[in-house]
Order: structure tokens, then sequence, then C-alpha cells
């Protein structure tokens, strides 16, 4: 078989593990002929395709992004995109398409094989919040990285007395923030699923240093919001999917927190530096594990799936499930990171 893949949305530590192990099984164990679509779905709609070979992996099993790039282009907001697309396979006699990809990446790929490609869905986001899986690679090592980042926070801020706001990823779904706060052990942890009240923060805060400890460290998702939106934390600008450009919160929840409480404030954005680099050795094997599961169901004729992390086992579901639902932080999880605040 001639099987292309792409590489769509923002990019993760793992996606070239996958993509090894697609062209490792396929050209080994079922002789296919690979090839690679360049930026996600723009390649597939610009017809800008690439051989591929188990060579072209050789040295990439530890290497963060992509080597075949990645974009946020949708094609349902291209006039003639999805024939395009359709057009792209054709001319290029590739008879099925893995594409790699979060929510909206995925989205497009269901909408796809609704349409009658042949199309199997592969789940990545460093945010986690697929709900048809139960984990994605990619979370693992951004949450290695931020809780690398909170140690480091700590001594510096115990030294100057200063409460450190650390921002990090996750607009609708607060995982990495819980993950990050547990292990990091975090003063208060704020995510999208909770509004929080200043005040409240505040007054954690206040509480901990009056019983004599004078640094806190504040771990909030990019996506978190206040109770009465007092604080605004949007930019007007939207991405193709419809996405509002985040950032600011951290900056903001960090003059707040100053002013209320008169005690020096920081704010750290860990920003991408959470999506670069080397992906852990538990990402690298789920990454390769979804790749040989990813070219394992081309060959069962699997169309129109995505393969899924549950209960320890790698399964297929409808590609339609893999985003018809956010996931969101457990609340039993974030009692348990509730637990340590103060
Ligand atoms: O979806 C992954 C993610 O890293 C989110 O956590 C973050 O909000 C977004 O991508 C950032 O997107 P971009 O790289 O386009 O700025």
């Amino acid at each position: 078989m001639r099987v292309a893949m792409l590489t769509g949305g923002g990019d993760c530590p793992g996606l070239n593990a996958v993509m090894r192990a697609v062209a490792r099984k396929g050209e080994t164990v079922y002789g296919d002929e690979i090839v690679g679509l360049r930026d996600g779905w723009r390649g597939a709609v610009e017809n800008d395709v690439v051989p591929l070979s188990v060579e072209s992996f050789r040295g990439t099993l530890p290497r963060g992004g992509t080597i075949l790039g990645s974009s946020r282009t949708n094609p349902y907001k291209i006039d003639g995109g999805p024939e395009a697309v359709k057009r792209t396979l054709a001319d290029n006699a590739i008879d099925a398409l893995i594409a790699i990809g979060g929510e909206d990446t995925l989205g497009v790929a269901a909408k796809l094989a609704a349409e009658g490609l042949a199309v199997v869905g592969v789940p990545k986001t460093i945010d986690n919040d697929l709900s048809a899986t139960e984990l994605t690679f990619g979370f693992d090592t951004a949450v290695q990285i931020c809780v690398d980042a909170i140690d480091r926070l700590h001594t510096t801020a115990e030294s100057h007395n200063r409460v450190m706001v650390v921002e990090v990823m996750g607009r609708h779904a607060g995982h990495i923030a819980t993950w990050a706060g547990i292990a990091g052990g975090a003063t208060v942890v704020l995510i999208p699923e909770r509004p929080f009240d200043i005040d409240e923060v505040c007054e954690v805060i206040r509480r901990r240093h009056e019983r004599g400890r004078y640094a806190s460290i504040v771990v909030v998702a990019e996506g978190a919001v206040p109770v009465e939106g007092t604080m605004a934390v949007q930019s007007d600008e939207v991405d193709e999917f419809g996405h509002v450009r985040l950032g600011g919160i951290g900056d903001r929840l960090a003059r707040a927190i100053e002013e209320r409480t008169g005690y020096e404030t920081r704010a750290i954005v860990l920003g991408h530096v959470q999506r670069g680099g080397t992906p852990t050795a538990f990402d690298r094997v789920l990454a390769t594990r979804f790749g040989i599961a990813a070219i394992d169901a081309v060959h069962d004729g699997a169309f129109g799936t995505m393969v899924a992390l549950r209960a320890g086992e790698i399964v297929r579901v409808p590609l339609e499930e893999a985003t018809a639902e956010l996931k969101l932080v457990d609340p039993k999880l974030y009692e348990v990171a509730e637990v340590f605040f103060g």
C-alpha cells in the first residue's frame, strides 16, 4: 500500500516516534511505501508530498517537534479545501492516510472519513484533553518540563521571599497545571474548569506567609479565568479553528496578588518551552505503540477510527468520538492538589 502521514496542530514531543514506528512496521512488515504531507493539512491541500522511509527517521526518536512540519490549516475553511485534499491523495496514488493531531486535526480527519476517505487517526496533544484516550503522548514530557521549572523556582522564590506565578499551557482543561502543581508542590493551582476568586487565592497565600513561609508558587493554566470576569485574559486574535490566542493570565494574576497582599510577586510564562525538546521515555513508548497500532489499523481496513489508550491497552475508537467531548480534570485529582494549598 501507499500510506501517507501528516502531523497537524501544535507540535508535540513524540510525533517523530509515531511516524518512525509507522515507517518501520509499514515498510519492513507490510511492504508499504510511505509518504508525508508537509505541514499538516496544508500539504494535503497544496499537494506538498515528500517520500519517507525507515531511513528518513534515523536519529529522530529523541527529537522533539516533527520532521514533517505542522500547521493549523483547516481545509474546511478554505474554498475547495476538502476537494483539494482528495485530489492530492488520488494524484499521488495514496491508499490510506494517517492523521496525527489533536481535536482540530482529528475533527477534519473525521469529516473526511465520513466522506469516504481511508483515514486513521492518532491522538496528539500536550494538553491531554481528548476524552477518547486516557493519555496522549507529549503530556508526560510537558508536565516534566513544568515540574523541573517549578523545582528551580522554589529556591529562588525562597531566597527572595517572593510569590511566583507560573503560567502553563491548557486552554480548556487544566491537566498540565494539576499534575505539575501536585508534583511540584504548588501553593495554589488554578485551572479553566474552576473559575477562581482572586481574594480567596490571596487569602491562601497570606495564611501561608503568616505561618512563616514567605514564598509561594501559584500554578495557573493559561485558560484559567476569574469568577466574575474581573480580570480580562483574552486578546481578540483567533486562529483558523476560531481559538482565541491566550496568554497574559500569569501577568495579570501576579499584579493582582502583589497589589492585594503587598508580597513581591513575579510571573513566569513557560509557554512553548513545554512543547519543545526531547520526549520522555514514557512518551516515546506511548508514541511508538500508537504508530504501530495505526499502521495495523490501516492494514485491517479499520478506517474512520483512531487509536487510543484505555486501561493500558491500545484500542480503536471511532474518529468522531475523538473530538466529541473535551476531557476535563477529574475533580478527585484536583481535590488531591487542594489538600496541599497554602
Ligand atoms: O494545543 C496545544 C497548545 O500547546 C495549547 O496548550 C496552547 O494553548 C496552544 O497549543 C498554543 O498554540 P500556538 O503554538 O499556535 O501558539
